[in-house]
């Protein structure tokens, strides 16, 4: 009964389709296919689903099995497990209320782009200071981040099964062939653009191919380290939501299974993000471009730039390619709104009206902030790992690269040694499902996943400089 009234998923297949959706975003889109290209193709493509199927298996049965277990939000779910551990639960809401306001304005960018596209402008699109530009603009960021953010509230608001649960049945499968058919044509392109003529099956054996040239054991151990960081971002765990949502999973789910659709899913569409984007990039702009231009550069400043020369077709790809990228962000800046208004919801014991709007006020806030970060508010700071950071930055490094190890390995710490692996393990066998990797899990979760953390956080410190 009280499932029932904090809201709860209709069955499992809306379940996966809620979870595979919040995690198939933005990471998966931009940041892997930049990260393989630059660690040596194959070589983080193994090293990654090595990760996924260890490391990232033991986060996300984790957190879906706590939020199952206790039927609480992050905020409140760790404190139910242990009064010691509701620090964690403090930590993994911050991060979604950290991250919602500057998704939502890279949310506005991909709007952007998409009506550029769609109105046949892409042209100016892939003017080099088109991005540049348009994100030191005064309103425009606000208005358009206001308008995904709605989006994002409307649906949220709805609820759990007729907001969340239904948008993500009908947005995914789109997404799903949107990106199998922008993969497919991405392999059929060929030009003579940079000179000589390339094609998109060479472009996908560099994807492919590992390239092992000078790799010492520090590099391996940097390649490591890149495709675990990319691993919690894009499976969406360490930062609550999947324990939002495992909150609303029946008793009878067969959890194992509902994990193994959620990896497959995202690691799939971040490979496949790599099969549409590397080709293209290599055939019209040379295979060099991939490795030095990372996130926002090569969604928007690259990307517009290969659709450009892609001549009359351009236009249509590139409206597609950012529908798709629309949708993705959509479903993941629910999950993430989600995660602080059910934490507001238990805690406070707010209506989810009320919890979307005290939310959503702060997060509006705060996205004005982010896009005045690039104009009133301007300034440049130089973060500990040595970028230099404007304020999306900020709050990008602060909930990924801090917070969320802490949560984790918190987290991990938790159920591996305070509880015992069992708590987690009865969790998933509840439904009369076996637990297949259980040696793995407890050894992931005892041993090696907090020690790779640790050194995930001391790198992300600045502490560790070496690798
Ligand atoms: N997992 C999503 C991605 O790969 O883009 C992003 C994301 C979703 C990040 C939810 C954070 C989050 F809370």
């Amino acid at each position: 009964m009280e499932e029932k009234k904090r809201g709860a998923f209709s069955g499992s297949l809306g379940f996966v389709l809620a979870a595979a959706g919040s995690a198939v975003g933005l990471g998966n889109l931009w940041r892997f296919p930049y990260l393989a290209a630059k660690n040596g193709g194959g070589l983080f493509l193994v090293i990654y689903i090595v990760l996924a199927l260890t490391f990232g298996f033991t986060m996300l049965t984790t957190e879906i099995a706590i939020g199952r277990k206790t039927k609480q939000s992050p905020l409140t779910a760790y404190g139910r497990l242990h009064s010691k551990f509701k620090f964690t639960g403090v930590l993994a809401c911050l991060i979604p209320f950290l991250i919602l306001p500057y998704y939502c304005a890279i949310g506005g960018w991909v709007l952007k782009y998409f009506i550029a596209f769609v109105t046949g402008n892409g042209a100016k699109a892939a003017n080099g200071d088109y991005f540049g530009g348009f994100i030191t603009s005064f309103s425009e960021p606000i208005i358009l981040m206001l308008v995904f953010f709605a989006i994002t509230a409307f649906i949220v608001f709805a609820g759990v099964d007729k907001g969340i649960e239904s948008f993500s049945k009908i947005c995914m499968p789109a997404l799903l062939i949107l990106v199998i058919g922008i993969s497919i044509y991405s392999l059929t392109l060929k030009s003579d653009a940079t000179g000589t003529v390339r094609t998109g099956l060479q472009g996908l054996a560099i994807y492919l191919i590992p390239n092992f040239d000078g790799l010492t054991v520090g590099g391996f151990f940097s390649v490591l380290m890149d495709a675990m960081g990319q691993l919690f971002f894009s499976l969406s765990v360490a930062m609550g939501i999947m324990i939002a949502y495992g909150s609303y999973v029946s008793d009878d789910t067969d959890l194992k299974k509902s994990v193994n659709q959620i990896e497959l899913c995202d690691t799939g569409v971040a490979f496949l993000a790599g099969v549409m984007i590397i080709p293209a990039v290599c055939t019209f702009m040379g295979p060099d471009v991939m490795k030095s231009t990372a996130g926002p550069g090569l969604m928007f400043v690259a990307l517009p730039q290969v659709f450009q020369a892609m001549g009359v077709v351009g236009n249509f790809i590139g409206a597609l390619f950012f529908a798709m990228v629309f949708f993705a962000a959509l479903t993941s800046s629910v999950s993430i709104m989600e995660a602080v208004v059910s934490s507001f919801m238990d805690q406070f014991g707010w209506s989810r009206k009320g919890a979307s709007c005290v939310e959503g006020l702060l997060a509006l806030i705060l996205g004005v902030v982010v896009c005045l970060g690039y104009n009133k508010l301007y300034f440049e700071f130089k973060l500990p790992n040595g970028s230099v950071a404007q304020i999306l930055d900020i709050m990008d490094y602060i909930s990924n690269n801090l917070f969320m190890p802490i949560v984790a390995l918190a987290e991990c710490v938790l159920v591996g040694w305070v509880l015992g692996p069992s708590t987690i393990e009865d969790e998933i066998t509840k439904s009369g499902c076996t637990f297949g990797r259980k040696t793995l899990y407890e050894l992931m979760v005892k041993f090696i996943a907090p020690i790779l953390l640790f050194i995930l956080f001391l790198r992300a410190a600045g502490v560790l400089t070496i690798i």
